[in-house]
């Protein structure tokens, strides 16, 4: 007798801040053969996958991979990568995520100088600049492109132009904005990007496609101190890009043939339709929400499209919202993260989701959901 039947979870519309839907197409590449992680065959799987995330990054001289890992690992990847003990580094934090770069770079013995901003705006990168100016010999600059948390957009082309020239490193959190916005590591000046695959990628969480630049290259050989094992992105590097392999690590094999499928289908799509798509159902969205009376937790001028967080209206039950979103219409959107989070609601339009009609069907349930019974704090 079995102690447990075979899982058979609900449907669900995944309209959150991650991870979103799969495309049935990404789902059934991961029923191909497995491969072992040192078979040749599948180190040709990774050479493909190369490819793919070069366009996908627009990165063609530096270094791009999937490390084994989600967003959060990628991020202390990076961090721990590019930092040695007592190094300085300026860090942009106007949400949740912003926050845990800071975070992180503290606990990698990193001084930490945090430039800040209130929720749903960006630090002006002016103040960045004057922070690098107050502290020249700071190694790192961090930002978070799309801030989750928030739904604000941080300028991170003019951030890298204002950077080339300077020592510092500059490291990009594209957890939300890789395949969903505008975004050209090499061309924009990026050192150290990272992204993971459960959002705009829509395929399944799991690995953090980074690109990583030949100035971050230049400065992780030169360190002194070891980085943690798992997170060596030289001997990553070695596993990934190298041949023959040198085994770091078991690749999650099925994860890499889910990224492949999905990385050829944002291609095959083209990353400027895809980037138009997510822009036309976020601005359709954004309008209908405003339209409903309903305000934007980000300045309109850094609004993103994969992501919109809207404020719960005063005398709402948010949590109560959701809870009947995802019991009555199986659809699933996201509240405020971190306890400085203002009440509010994080409806993601991602991947296969990026479209007019998913916003359709969200506002639908949340008309719905407000007016039969309108939740009451
Ligand atoms: C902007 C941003 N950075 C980092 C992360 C962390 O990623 P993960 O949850 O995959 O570790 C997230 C997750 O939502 C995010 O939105």
């Amino acid at each position: 007798m079995s102690i447990a039947d075979p899982l058979d979870p609900p449907p669900r519309l995944l309209c959150g801040p991650g991870p979103s839907d799969v495309e049935p197409a990404v789902l059934a590449a991961m029923r191909r053969p497995m491969l072992g992680h040192l078979d040749p065959a599948f180190h040709a799987v990774l050479d493909e996958v190369i490819v793919l995330l070069r366009a996908v990054w627009r990165m063609p001289d530096g270094d791009v991979m999937a490390l084994p890992a989600t967003g959060t690992s990628a991020m202390e990847a990076g961090l721990a990568n590019l930092l040695e003990p007592g190094d300085t580094a300026i860090v942009a934090e106007a949400g949740y995520f912003g926050r845990r770069i800071a975070d992180i770079a503290e606990r990698h013995g990193a001084r930490v100088v945090r430039v800040t901003a209130p929720w749903g705006e960006t630090v002006p990168n002016d103040a960045l600049l004057d922070a690098l100016d107050r502290h020249p010999a700071a190694r790192l600059v961090a930002v978070v492109h799309a801030e989750t948390s928030t739904g604000a957009q941080h300028p991170l082309r003019e951030l890298g132009t204002a950077l080339l020239g300077t020592d510092a490193l500059l490291l990009a959190d594209c957890v939300t904005s890789l395949g969903g916005i505008p975004l050209d590591a090499d061309a924009w000046g990026i050192d150290y990007a990272f992204s993971c695959t459960q959002k705009c990628l829509a395929a399944p969480p799991g690995m953090a496609p980074v690109a990583i630049s030949p100035h971050a290259w230049a400065r992780i050989r030169a360190r002194r101190a070891p980085v943690p094992f798992s997170l060596d992105l030289e001997l990553l590097r070695r596993y990934w890009i190298e041949r023959p392999a040198v085994y770091h690590h078991t690749t999650p094999i099925l994860a890499v043939y889910a990224l492949h499928e999905a990385l050829r289908r944002i291609l095959a799509e083209g990353l400027e339709a895809r980037w138009a798509r997510h822009a036309a159902a976020g601005a359709h969205l954004q309008a209908a929400l405003g339209d409903r009376g309903l305000e934007l937790v980000a300045d309109p001028v850094r609004q993103l499209a994969p992501l919109t967080a809207v404020r719960v209206p005063d005398g709402v039950d948010g949590k109560a919202v959701q809870g009947q979103l995802l019991a009555a219409y199986g659809i699933e959107i996201g509240g405020g993260l971190g306890p400085d989070a203002p009440p509010m609601w994080r409806i993601g339009l991602m991947g296969p989701n990026a479209t007019t009609h998913t916003a359709d069907r969200v506002l639908g349930a949340l008309d719905a959901v407000l007016e039969r019974e309108p939740v009451l704090a």
